[in-house]
């Protein structure tokens, strides 16, 4: 391993709180739960442990990193100003599943965290295990998702052992995460509007919704967010997350989302592209929604997993993780996904689908 061996702690008992906080002052890196997904910790400050989160990953270099914090007064040390708009944000968010863009102070982080931007994406994690382990370490940690780059992020501890173990200093288990997804990443414009970096588990919708805070459009996931490759062709009204450009959370199986307006139709045409992949030898794999299972034969895919109800996307966001894990582990080689409408969560959970499926879809209208 890179920083020695993995120990697992457990988030019930103070002592592992205690001890994951001195891996992180000691310059080490420990993974900790957020209500997002679980985050891979180093002290923000310290170049070389935030070089250990890059090898432990194998994550571009250009890629930064959010900090994180327990206290907003951190924000001094590392943060050069907050405007309106921004404080306004955290008023409403933090804790919670919110990154802003905000000026970096120079020479107090490790420029590997800002990857030589002259920001820096800070959130505040809603989540008692993360905020006590901040608390207990003190320093702004910089804390990418837990997962090998290209892998979906991790939701439990068992998927962060099944990415990293050997690579990293520790996890700190609690459980399954709540959110699912992760943080929403916004940065506030010249102008005063906020552009939405990285749609995540804060809605456009919930964030246009506080006063004096207009969201540059496209409101939802759409072309700006859509994550295919063209919306790398650098037309889009906002700044796009470094982040945003890679290929992330891809199954190791083709993954292609299947949409359009007749949920019949989306729902035939799947059928008939599963039954010819399993033809041709392929092991299937079927993403789809709760009101639409009645649609497909029971044997349509080999393996068929739903992500709840279209009119709880919390649910599907929670589990869209697992369940793209989920096909990688029944050795699926041909996966189909619905879409789902871009509506509040809906713009997120589409953003990730796009982004695993690179961007394949196949339109039934
Ligand atoms: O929910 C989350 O945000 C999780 C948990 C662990 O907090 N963290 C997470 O980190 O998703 P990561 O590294 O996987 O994603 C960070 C995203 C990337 O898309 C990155 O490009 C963007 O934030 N980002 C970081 N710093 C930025 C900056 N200064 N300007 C624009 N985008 C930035
Ligand atoms: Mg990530």
């Amino acid at each position: 391993g890179i920083t020695g061996a993995e120990r697992q702690y457990s988030a019930e008992d103070k002592q592992s709180i205690r001890e994951a906080a001195a891996i992180l002052a000691g310059g080490g890196t420990v993974a900790f739960p957020t209500e997002t997904v679980y985050g891979l910790g180093a002290d923000a400050r310290n170049t070389s442990a935030v070089e250990a989160v890059f090898a432990a990953k194998g994550r571009p270099a250009d890629n930064p990193l959010i900090v994180h914090i327990a206290d907003r007064e951190q924000l001094a040390e590392f943060v050069t100003g907050v405007d309106q708009a921004a404080e306004a944000l955290m008023d409403a968010f933090w804790p919670g599943p919110l990154s802003l863009v905000l000026p970096v102070r120079a020479g107090v982080l490790s420029e590997r965290v800002t990857a030589g931007l002259d920001t820096v994406a800070v959130r505040m994690p809603a989540h008692p295990t993360a905020l006590a382990l901040l608390r207990a370490a003190t320093c702004p940690v910089a804390a990418p998702s837990a997962n090998r780059s290209g892998r979906p992020s991790p939701t439990t501890a068992a998927h962060v052992r099944e990415d990293l173990a050997g690579y990293i200093g520790g996890v700190l288990d609690d459980g399954p995460t709540g959110v699912g997804l992760e943080s929403t990443v916004v940065q506030v414009q010249p102008d005063g509007t906020v552009a939405i970096l990285r749609p995540g588990g804060i809605t456009a919708e919930r964030l246009a919704a506080v006063p004096g805070v207009v969201v540059t459009p496209p409101l939802s996931g759409g072309g700006e967010a859509a994550g295919g490759p063209e919306a790398d062709a650098g037309n889009s009204p906002a700044p796009r997350a470094p982040g945003m450009k890679y290929t992330h959370y891809a199954p190791q199986g083709s993954l292609t989302i299947v949409s359009g307006s007749s949920q019949q139709r989306v729902a035939a045409q799947a059928a008939a592209l599963l039954q010819a992949a399993q033809a041709r030898g392929e092991k299937t794999g079927l993403l789809l929604f709760e009101e639409h299972l009645a649609l497909y034969p029971a044997t349509a895919a080999g393996c068929i997993v739903s992500l709840g109800s279209l009119n709880a996307l919390e649910e599907g966001a929670r589990t869209l993780y697992g369940a793209l894990r989920r096909f990688d582990e029944a050795g699926a080689t041909y996966i189909l996904a619905e879409a789902c409408p871009e509506a509040g969560l809906g713009a997120a959970i589409m953003n990730r689908l796009l982004k695993a499926a690179g961007g394949s879809v196949i339109g039934t209208d």
